[in-house]
């Protein structure tokens, strides 16, 4: 039987998840209205990373008998005033969400809840590895993204980005 307090936290880290699939396919928005496609293009592929993370707490919680309650979602609101800003914020963000994920495997391993210790294993390799992501777009940016024809490069380089289902089977 999954601890209450576990099995709540993993339902609100549903909505976290699609909040991040919204930020990014906000910031997906405000790129293609920028005119860089590349850079649209990784952050949509990033929302249906974000929209795939969703969908495995939604199958661990249901696999466990779990009733998965949805709630509303925040609607991204943020003006960027540069380029570079949706980057700095992604960083921002995906900090929250590790933040988010330890605390959750925090509270499983305080109950011994072996398994869902298991499952966010997953979830916190991936997450050290969009925090890198995040920093290695950022430097990239910092070191092409001020010429234009950098940043044509850059945006090209991120047009090739494709998505890729998450290697966690449940
Ligand atoms: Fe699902 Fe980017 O955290």
């Amino acid at each position: 039987m999954l601890n209450q307090e576990v099995a709540i936290l993993l339902n609100e880290q549903i909505n976290k998840e699609l909040y991040s699939a919204y930020l990014y396919l906000d910031i997906a928005n405000y790129y293609s209205d920028q005119g860089l496609a590349g850079f649209e293009n990784w952050f949509y592929v990033q929302m249906q990373e974000e929209f795939a993370h969703a969908m495995l707490f939604r199958k661990y919680l249901l696999n466990l008998e779990q009733i998965v309650k949805l709630t509303s979602i925040d609607a991204p609101t943020k003006q960027y005033k540069d380029f570079k800003e949706p980057l700095l914020d992604t960083l921002e963000h995906e900090k929250f969400v590790t933040a988010s994920i330890n605390n959750i495997y925090d509270k499983a391993y305080q109950s011994k809840d072996f398994q869902t210790m298991q499952f966010l294993d997953w979830f916190v390799k991936e997450q050290g590895e969009e925090e890198k992501n995040s920093n290695d777009l950022i430097k990239k940016y910092d070191l092409f993204g001020s010429d234009s024809k950098g940043l044509y490069m850059l945006d090209n380089e991120l047009s090739t980005r494709i998505f890729t289902a998450p290697s966690l089977v449940i």
